[in-house]
Parts: structure tokens; C-alpha cells; sequence
């Protein structure tokens, strides 16, 4: 019995030192592994591979972020004196980039964008907005993510750009940088039967199109393995691992430029612009090829807006409180469709890595192209807030035009079909 006894008590101490020496055991390893990862972090310039990182996706490459030449960024003095120094949050922000940007400290030593990111803790928020309580839900989201300038490929095209048999050279011509929904198939469908169809055009412009996604609200339905499917069969899906929201448009301009830098650096033009415009590609890359040779580097054109002011009224979509932001939009090129040279991309992504994100994309890429002393050019072939109501089923006036906005998919189908009837006479 007194042998059973000892016995049990040695089994007991035995088993105790084990699951002591195991768990310290654990307890090491989970700590160099966090100690290598903070490590990591302090040198941005290596890739991290965060295993904790949920991925929703196993499509996860070997994506590292392009370089910004942020050595070579220098703000435009037009852009300082168009924006007042007052006491704005963001309106902050930047004058305390620009400031580090001239005496020369290098914007990606704090800055998240080639790390994991964190998001902004809400007593730095609370201490530096006073009245930040008042914000609606999704305004202080976009607060918290504002130094998030990067997020997780979940589904990408690595090849896009990449010359295959029979294809000719490298080179696009024009690439469609379509902003879309997770749940948009539709739109989608109809942009890739129309306007957004890949080819050779006029037997010398070579097309490519891509849809922008970031996730949908773990309330909405899993459209994951239909976006699989989707990506698979037409090879035009990117999405990243972000929040669909409109004030993360920003965000997802900035993963586009990311992946164009690094997927399809031999661009000539990118239109940027939504699912729902419709555009008339003929007339678009007739303007494009008759372009001057002094321009076809320079160029940043659309419906352009002159004189915008933020909107105050907590109720609209383009809300911005006065404590957020201070004063009036730099001339920007209305988000429902514009054009920009590829060349701009390289400088407009270093730029972005000073101009603090704004939560309107497109009045975000007008604040870094003014930053670059890049003027926007009106063009009256695009018209983001329609044409007349009796000319919306005039055949006549859409091919005259570049880009309307907004048609559903079957109108698009329509309207594709009808500009381009041989018997139509204009
Ligand atoms: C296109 O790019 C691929 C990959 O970078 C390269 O191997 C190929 O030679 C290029 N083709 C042409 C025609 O330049
Ligand atoms: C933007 O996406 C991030 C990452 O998913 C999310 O945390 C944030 O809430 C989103 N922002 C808005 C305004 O929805």
C-alpha cells in the first residue's frame, strides 16, 4: 500500500515538472517569436511574415511592397499655400509632415505602411480631437486606420502585365483600374461584355482590366469561393484584406497603385473610375493617341472639380467635420472616372507617404497631384454627374462622349450596342 503510495506521488511530481518544463518551453518560444517580430518591425524594409496575421485566403503571394523614392518628394509650394495651417486635425498632420519632409527626415521611419499595421489608439485620438464623441461610427473607423496605408493581398494577379504567346511586347497601353464591390458580379459581368473588355485595340493598343475589392462585413454572406471562381475564370480580380467602405477608398487606391508599381510598371495610362460609369473605350483611346508627346507623361484629366469645399452636414456620405479638416479641396478629378499617365504613379505613391490619407479618394489624388505640381485638365467628354435627363437615351450624344456616369449593367449593354450599330448616323 505505502509502495502504491510513493509511487503515485513520484507519478504526480513527475507529471508537474513536465507540464512546468513544457510550458516555460512554450512560454520561450512564443517569446523570441514575438522578440523577433518586434525586431522585424524596427526594420521595415524586411518582408514580415506574421503567422498570427489571419489570412482568409491561401492565394497569399510573396507581395512586397514597391519602394517609395520618398528622397526625391518635394511638396509643391502651390499645394502648401492652397491649404491652411490651422489647428485641424488633419490640417496638423500634414504641416508636421511637411515640416519633418524639410528638414529632411525620412516619412517611412514612423510610418506603417511597410509593417503590420496599428491602428491609432483612442486616447491619442481623444487627446488631439476634442470633439471626436461627435463623429459618426464609420469617420472614427477611418481615424483609428488612418496610418494604415497597406493591407493583406487575399487575391492577386501576378501576371496581368506579363507578355504571352502571341501578344506582342510587355506594354499596356491603357489599364482599367475598375473600383467594385465584393458583391457587384453583375456590374462586373457587364463592364468586362462592354467597355472594360481586354484586347488589341485599333490593332496597336493593347487593354487590361482589373476589379478593385476589399471584404465584405462578416454579416454579409461568404461570397469567398464565388470571388475564387470569379478571379480564376477571368483573371481581373484583386482584392486586399480591408473593409469595404467609402472611406476606404483611399486605402484601396493606394493598394492599386502598390500592385501597378510592382505587377504592370510598363503602363502608359491607368483610367481610374467606378463599376456603374459608362465609358465609350474608342472615343477614350482616340483622345489618348492624339495626345501630345509633352503631355502623355503629365496627364491628369476628368470632370474636374474647381471649387469644392468639404461638406458639413454630418447626414452626407461626404461629411467631414471642421475639427477633421480646415479649409477648401485643392481642383480635383471627380473619383466616377478619370485618366492619369502611368508615369505619374511612381511619384504620386511617394507622395502619399506625406500627405496623411483623406478619407475622399478623389479628392486625396487632387491633393497629391497638386503636391506634385501636376494641375487636373477639364475634359467635357467626361460628365461624373450625368448628361441632361432628355439626352440619356440619345445614342448620339454618348458617343460623342468619354464617360458617363451612371448606368446599370443593361444599360451599358445597351448603350455598348447601340454606339456602335453601323446604320447609326450622328
Ligand atoms: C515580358 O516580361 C517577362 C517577365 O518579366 C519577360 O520574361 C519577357 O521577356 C518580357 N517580354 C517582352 C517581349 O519584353
Ligand atoms: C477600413 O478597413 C479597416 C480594415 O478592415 C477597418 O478596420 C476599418 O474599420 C475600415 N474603415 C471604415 C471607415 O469602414
Amino acid at each position: 500500500m505505502k509502495r502504491i503510495q510513493t509511487f503515485s506521488a513520484m507519478v504526480l511530481v513527475v507529471t508537474l515538472f513536465l507540464i512546468f518544463f513544457y510550458s516555460s518551453l512554450h512560454l520561450e518560444t512564443t517569446h523570441s517569436h514575438r522578440a523577433e517580430r518586434e525586431d522585424l518591425l524596427k526594420h521595415p524594409n524586411l518582408q514580415v511574415h506574421d503567422p498570427d496575421m489571419k489570412t482568409q485566403s491561401s492565394k497569399q503571394d510573396n507581395f512586397t511592397t514597391p519602394h517609395p523614392d520618398v528622397h526625391s518628394v518635394s511638396v509643391s509650394d502651390g499645394f502648401r499655400q492652397s491649404i491652411p495651417q490651422n489647428g485641424a486635425y488633419w490640417n496638423r498632420l500634414l504641416y508636421s509632415a511637411l515640416r519633418n519632409l524639410d528638414i529632411g527626415v525620412n516619412p517611412l521611419r514612423h510610418d506603417s505602411d511597410l509593417s503590420p499595421c496599428r491602428e491609432i489608439n483612442q486616447e491619442l485620438l481623444q487627446t488631439n480631437v476634442h470633439d471626436i464623441t461627435s463623429y459618426p461610427v464609420l469617420f472614427h473607423n477611418f481615424l483609428q486606420g488612418m496610418n494604415c496605408k497597406s493591407a493583406p493581398v487575399l487575391i492577386n494577379q501576378p501576371n496581368k502585365c506579363i507578355f504571352s504567346e502571341g501578344e506582342g511586347d510587355n506594354q499596356t497601353f491603357l489599364l482599367f483600374a475598375i473600383k467594385s464591390t465584393p458583391g457587384n458580379f453583375e456590374q462586373r459581368q457587364a463592364v468586362r461584355e462592354t467597355w472594360g473588355r481586354e484586347g488589341v485595340y485599333q490593332s496597336r493598343s493593347r487593354v487590361r482590366t482589373v476589379f478593385l475589392l476589399g471584404t465584405s462585413s462578416l454579416d454579409d454572406p461568404d461570397l469567398g469561393p464565388l470571388l475564387s471562381f470569379e478571379a480564376n475564370h477571368f483573371g481581373d480580380l484583386l482584392q486586399w484584406d480591408f473593409r469595404e467602405s467609402f472611406l476606404n477608398l483611399t486605402l484601396k487606391m493606394n493598394m492599386f497603385l502598390q500592385w501597378k508599381l510592382k505587377n504592370c510598371p510598363h503602363v502608359s495610362f491607368v483610367f481610374s473610375g467606378d463599376d456603374d460609369v459608362f465609358v465609350n473605350t474608342p472615343a477614350l483611346l482616340s483622345y489618348l493617341q492624339s495626345l501630345e508627346p509633352s503631355k502623355v507623361s503629365q496627364l491628369y484629366v476628368g470632370h474636374i472639380i474647381n471649387t469644392a469645399s468639404p461638406l458639413r452636414d454630418p447626414k452626407s456620405k461626404y461629411y467631414i467635420p471642421l475639427s477633421f479638416y480646415d479649409g477648401p479641396y485643392p481642383a480635383y478629378a471627380g473619383g466616377g472616372g478619370f485618366l492619369i499617365s502611368g508615369a505619374l504613379l511612381q511619384p504620386l505613391y511617394s507622395v502619399s507617404h506625406v500627405i496623411p490619407f483623406f478619407p475622399i479618394d478623389d479628392v486625396y489624388t487632387g491633393m497629391c497631384c497638386n503636391a506634385l505640381g501636376v494641375s487636373p485638365e477639364a475634359h467635357t467628354g467626361f460628365q461624373t454627374f450625368d448628361v441632361k435627363e432628355e439626352d440619356r437615351e440619345n445614342l448620339c450624344v454618348h458617343k460623342d462622349l468619354i464617360l458617363i456616369h451612371q448606368r446599370s449593367p443593361r444599360q451599358m449593354k445597351r448603350l455598348w450596342k447601340g454606339i456602335h450599330n453601323p446604320l447609326l448616323t450622328c
